[in-house]
């Protein structure tokens, strides 16, 4: 198993980076790269730096050393909003609509962070791929947990991303949901070549993806293959003894 194989025409590149918190060494060499259009799952336990890997890549965090590129482009010392427009959209960990408006005038909302050239999809386009045409004129508020949470993908779309970072899309999701959302990442991820990063616990969800897989464990990836090679690793079925690994 080669751990964060290298890709010559990588979109995303992070090469190295550590960053401590006080005495804490959150990362800690973290090395790997994505194409174009791939999807990949990050895996580890609580704590072991995979929100704090997208802080880097987002410009939330600096690494302390090492180096994060997108598309050629260094992005150590960009801001949020600068990353942003280069074609990086994020979901964080907590669902985050705005619960006044309309699904609809969320999706509105979300294209002003859009990069400035970005060709951006319809509406109705976005509404299609999230499945919610039934509810785009109803308040954000009024919808359940998990079509909040696809609504959020929703808003990424809207900004036409070349690479989304998803934190637990599916946390708090009945286990439907959760296979929705597989669908749901397999329908828009690949398309015109986006790509997209996804940090989840589910093993149900990440299985069911069936895509590249990266472990982390304390601030280190320790593994980087198929989810049927890297459930047999014992640090995988220690990470998750008692979950279903
Ligand atoms: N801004 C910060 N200041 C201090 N410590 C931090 C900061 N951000 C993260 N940490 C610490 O860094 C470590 C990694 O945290 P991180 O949130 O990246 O973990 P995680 O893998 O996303 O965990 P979870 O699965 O619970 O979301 C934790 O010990 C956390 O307390
Ligand atoms: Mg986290």
């Amino acid at each position: 198993m080669n751990i964060g194989a290298r890709d010559s025409g990588a979109l995303l590149r992070v090469e190295r980076v550590s960053r401590d918190f006080g005495g804490l060494r959150a990362l800690d060499g973290v090395d790997f790269d994505v194409a174009a259009g791939e999807v990949l799952c990050i895996i580890g336990p609580n704590g072991c730096g995979k929100t704090t890997l997208f802080n880097t890549v987002t410009g939330q965090v600096r690494p302390g050393r090492g180096r994060v590129s997108f598309d050629g482009r260094e992005l150590s010392g960009l801001a949020p909003d600068q990353v942003a427009r280069l074609g990086v959209a994020r979901k964080f960990q907590m669902p985050s609509v705005f619960e006044d408006l309309t699904v609809r005038e969320n999706l509105g909302v979300a294209r002003f962070a859009a990069p400035a050239n970005a060709r951006l999809p319809a509406a109705e386009a976005v509404l299609s791929d999230i499945a919610m045409g039934d509810v785009a004129d109803e308040p954000a508020g009024t919808l359940s947990h998990g079509r909040k949470q696809w609504l959020e993908i929703g808003m990424l779309l809207a900004q036409a991303p070349r690479l989304m970072l998803l934190d637990e899309p599916t946390a708090g999701m009945t286990g439907a949901e959760t296979m929705a959302t597989v669908e749901l990442v397999r329908r828009v991820s690949g398309r015109s070549g986006t790509a997209c990063v996804v940090v989840e616990h589910d093993m149900r969800f990440v299985e069911a993806l069936d895509a590249r897989v990266l472990v982390m464990l304390a601030g280190r990836l320790v593994a980087d293959g198929s989810f049927a090679e890297v459930r047999r690793l014992p640090a995988v079925r220690e990470a998750y003894l008692g979950r279903r690994a």
